[in-house]
């Protein structure tokens, strides 16, 4: 098992890794307070609440199951939390357990952040995506009909815990998802972790007990990194939306066709364009890029139908992360040499998205 720690002063929490870490109920039973509730969804509560109710043993809990999906991030929810969370007479000492995947992870954190101005969290992230990324980093959001987490907060959890034998009934396309963010993490790190994915990959796939768990700590210990040098994203923490603004944009253009992990896939490889169309990026490390992601078994073109370039245009103009109305984008010089700006020319933007989109220039 791996242990590793998130560096925030006072809200420094502790990440455990490896198969079989929620059974080891003496590492995190204790600090939960005098009681939980577990937010869950229908399919991981089918599958592996049973587990995590046995790590729970006696301490007092209660277990509120939402239905499966993106739409389940809503302003809604969050109300359906709150109540259940009054009526189970949770108090400010009380936790939320967040038990399932970034969807999960991300209403159950927000509501966290803002019962009782904001009470402990602990995520149990039973995706790949969530495991590498989501559940680490303190940010939380629901969806409004408008835009992808477009309310939310940062709000830390006090742990995670990062079962990996969870990882055994995730289907392969949602495997492949949280691989796009794998991929994303290496790529936005340096050559060397760009390298040892490369050679890791076939491993990965084959979702291999030793390279899963190490794979896991890498993007773990990158990301905590970052967040601990900028917590609230005043600067350098941008860096971890490389691929995401063209990748919100294109899961609200396909409204919900595309999983987030495919879209963040399609994002990078977008970025990466972009970047090589400016002169900044070599066009064998956007082939690299290409061919991880194809092993990934994520998409390397838009599926049809596509949206127009003017439509992922204008989603990319609401992207939170916009300064003064100019669309801000991560783009990349070369493996962990990126560059966070608004300041490139708009023709060349249109170019990228032309081409994805397949429409004439
Ligand atoms: N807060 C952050 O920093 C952050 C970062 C990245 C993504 N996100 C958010 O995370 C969400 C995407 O997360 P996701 O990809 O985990 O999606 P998800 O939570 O919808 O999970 C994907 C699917 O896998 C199922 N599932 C979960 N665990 C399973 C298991 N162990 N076995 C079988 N099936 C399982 C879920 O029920 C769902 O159908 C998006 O809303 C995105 O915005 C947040």
């Amino acid at each position: 098992m791996h242990d590793m720690t998130v560096q925030l002063g006072e809200r420094s929490y502790p990440i455990h890794i490896g198969p079989g870490t929620l059974s080891l109920a003496d590492h995190w039973i204790e600090g939960l307070g005098p009681r939980s509730v577990v937010i869950t969804n229908e399919i991981v509560a089918g599958l592996h609440l049973p587990a995590l109710q046995h790590a729970l043993g006696n301490h007092p809990h209660t277990v509120l199951t939402l239905p499966d999906g993106e739409r389940t991030k809503s302003l809604a929810n969050v109300d359906a939390i709150v109540r259940h969370a009054i009526e189970m007479g949770l108090g400010r000492d009380g936790t939320f357990i967040a038990f399932g995947g970034g969807v999960i992870g991300d209403i159950t954190g927000f509501t966290a952040a803002t019962f009782h101005r904001g009470v402990g969290f602990i995520q149990v992230p039973t995706t790949l995506l969530a495991q590498v990324d989501a559940s680490v980093g303190g940010k939380t959001a629901v969806n409004h009909a408008l835009g992808k987490n477009l309310i939310g907060a940062f709000h830390q959890p006090r742990r995670v815990i990062i079962d990996t034998e969870l990882l055994s009934t995730l289907p392969a396309r949602e495997f492949s998802a949280g691989m796009a963010e794998v991929i994303k993490t290496l790529l936005l790190d340096s050559e060397d972790s760009l390298r040892w994915l490369e050679s890791h990959m076939k491993a990965l796939m084959e979702r291999d007990p030793r390279a899963l768990p190490e794979a896991i700590l890498r993007c773990c210990s990158i990301k905590a990194r970052i967040v601990s040098a900028d917590e609230t994203e005043q600067g350098h923490r941008a860096q971890l939306n490389l691929g995401h603004t063209f990748g919100h944009a294109l899961e609200t253009a396909y409204g919900g066709a595309l999983v987030h992990g495919e879209a963040v896939a399609l994002g990078l490889l977008m970025a990466a364009h972009l970047s090589q169309g400016l002169g900044w990026l070599d066009a064998t490390v956007t082939q690299r890029l290409r061919s991880l992601i194809a092993a990934a078994g994520l998409p390397t073109t838009l599926p049809s139908p596509k949206p127009g370039a003017d439509t992922l245009l204008m989603l990319m103009g609401r992207d939170k992360k916009n300064l003064g109305g100019l669309v801000r984008l991560v783009l990349l010089h070369g493996p962990g040499q990126l560059e966070v700006t608004a300041d490139y020319p708009r023709a060349a933007l249109d170019l990228t998205l032309r081409e994805f989109t397949g429409e004439p220039s």
